[in-house]
């Protein structure tokens, strides 16, 4: 298993493993979701590979406060083999190289039962509630 940064070609293959691991929501559109990250720390987006093909995703990104990872995913039928622990490693080394002292995960609140995967992680669930408003509309 490789962790290298995303290239181009990686697309219709990350939104594949996207849709599979259940990440894919109407209202973001995954192709413009790529489009943006290519634009801001690329060498952020990691891509994990086995045997040529995609088997998971972790965009990281550092704002100069927090790090933070999204669109964490490793492909079903690969889930449980040591991939998200390997794609959250590197991500948090990379982080940690930058200076970032923290990271924080957002969970969207139907996908529960991934806590415990961060937990494992030692990642500690915190008082604070999430808002956001959304700047750009996709078009789906
Ligand atoms: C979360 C995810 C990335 C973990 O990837 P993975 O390659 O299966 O994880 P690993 O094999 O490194 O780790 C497996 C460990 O985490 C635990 N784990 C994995 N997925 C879990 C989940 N959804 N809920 C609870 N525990 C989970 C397993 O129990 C296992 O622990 P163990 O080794 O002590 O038995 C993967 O399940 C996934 O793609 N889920 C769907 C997408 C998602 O929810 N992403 C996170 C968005 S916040």
């Amino acid at each position: 298993m490789l962790i290298r940064p995303f290239r181009e070609s990686d697309t219709d293959a990350v939104v594949a493993l996207w849709s599979a691991a259940g990440l894919v929501r109407p209202w973001n559109d995954p192709r413009a979701d790529i489009r943006r990250k290519l634009a801001v720390q690329p060498e952020l987006f990691l891509i994990s590979e086995l045997g040529g093909a995609v088997v998971g995703s972790a965009m990281v990104g550092y704002d100069g406060h927090r790090g933070s990872v999204y669109y964490l995913a490793v492909d079903p039928a690969q889930q449980g083999n040591g991939f998200g622990h390997a794609l959250m490693a590197e991500a948090e080394r990379l982080l940690a190289e930058l200076g970032c002292p923290k990271i924080h995960v957002m969970i969207r609140s139907d996908n529960k039962r991934v806590i415990g995967f961060y937990r494992g992680l030692a990642y500690g669930q915190e008082q604070a509630e999430t808002m956001g408003k959304r700047l750009i509309l996709d078009e789906s």
